[in-house]
Order: structure tokens, then sequence, then C-alpha cells
């Protein structure tokens, strides 16, 4: 009988743990980001949070790394149309990976390019 209530205790600490998926738990908690690429990708909404998140620390203000400004729009659209941008995310050859020490995420990357092939524009 004491195995049978200690099998029980057990099976259920585990069945608790399934539901320990913090995505599940906590929607929209800012861990499970969905991946729009569809439509019209804008500057503001998806290009912005991008470069802030991954690229400011290093590219802002006077001090910028390369003399590479991503603070302002006019910034970032030059080197977006010399393709620069790109060449250093997707991490082409030729270019220097930005950020240096990872590849920004998928969805990004994607995000990113259907905005240059856009005309980066300022939307
Ligand atoms: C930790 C600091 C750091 C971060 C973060 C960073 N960069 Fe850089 N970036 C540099 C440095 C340093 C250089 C100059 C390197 C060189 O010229 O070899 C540079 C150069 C560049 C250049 C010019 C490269 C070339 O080949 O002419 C571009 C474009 C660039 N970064 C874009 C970005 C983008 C876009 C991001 C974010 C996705 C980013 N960087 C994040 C430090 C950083």
């Amino acid at each position: 009988m004491k195995k049978l209530f200690l099998l029980l205790i057990t099976s259920a600490a585990f069945a608790g743990c399934y539901y320990d998926n913090m995505d599940e738990v906590y929607p929209g908690a800012g861990l499970f980001q969905p991946c729009d690429t569809t439509g019209v990708i804008s500057y503001n909404t998806h290009i912005v949070p991008i470069l802030q998140n991954n690229c400011i620390s290093c590219h802002s203000g006077s001090g910028a790394n390369g003399g590479v400004t991503l603070d302002n729009y006019q910034g970032v659209y030059d080197v977006a149309t010399n393709t620069a941008l790109i060449g250093v995310t997707w991490h082409q050859s030729l270019y220097t990976p930005m950020p240096p020490n990872y590849q920004i995420d998928s969805c990004s990357l994607v995000q990113l390019k259907k905005w240059v092939d856009a005309g980066a524009p300022n939307n």
C-alpha cells in the first residue's frame, strides 16, 4: 500500500511538470514571440526594435562603432541600401558578422530582408 501511494505521488508530480512550459503558462510573457513575416514590414514597428535589442549599444551617437549609426532612420537607410545591413546580419562572406558575437533570430533576419527588398521605407 505504501508503494502504491508513493507511485501516485510521483506520477502526480510528473504530471504537474508537463504544464510547466513557460510559453503555455504565461502566454505573452515575452518568452514566446510569434514570428510574423507576412504583410508589410514597418521600419518603426519591426526594424527599430530589432536594432534596439541587438545593435544600438555599439552603433549610436558620435562614438558609433565603424562610423555606423543605427539610432536614426537615415543611418539605417544608408547601410540598408549599400547592402551592408543584410551582409553583416546574415553573416554573408566579405562582411564582418554583426552583432560580433552571435546571430540574431531567423524571424528578425527575414523581416530585415523583406524591409530592405521593399526599398527600406520610413514606414
Ligand atoms: C558589441 C558591439 C557591436 C554590436 C552589438 C553591433 N556592432 Fe556593428 N560594428 C561593431 C564594430 C566594432 C564595427 C567595426 C568593425 C569593423 O569595421 O571591422 C561594426 C561595424 C558594423 C558595420 C560596418 C561593417 C562593414 O563591413 O562595413 C555595420 C553595417 C554594422 N556594424 C551593423 C551592425 C548591426 C546591423 C548590428 C545589429 C544587428 C550591429 N552592427 C551590432 C560593433 C558592434
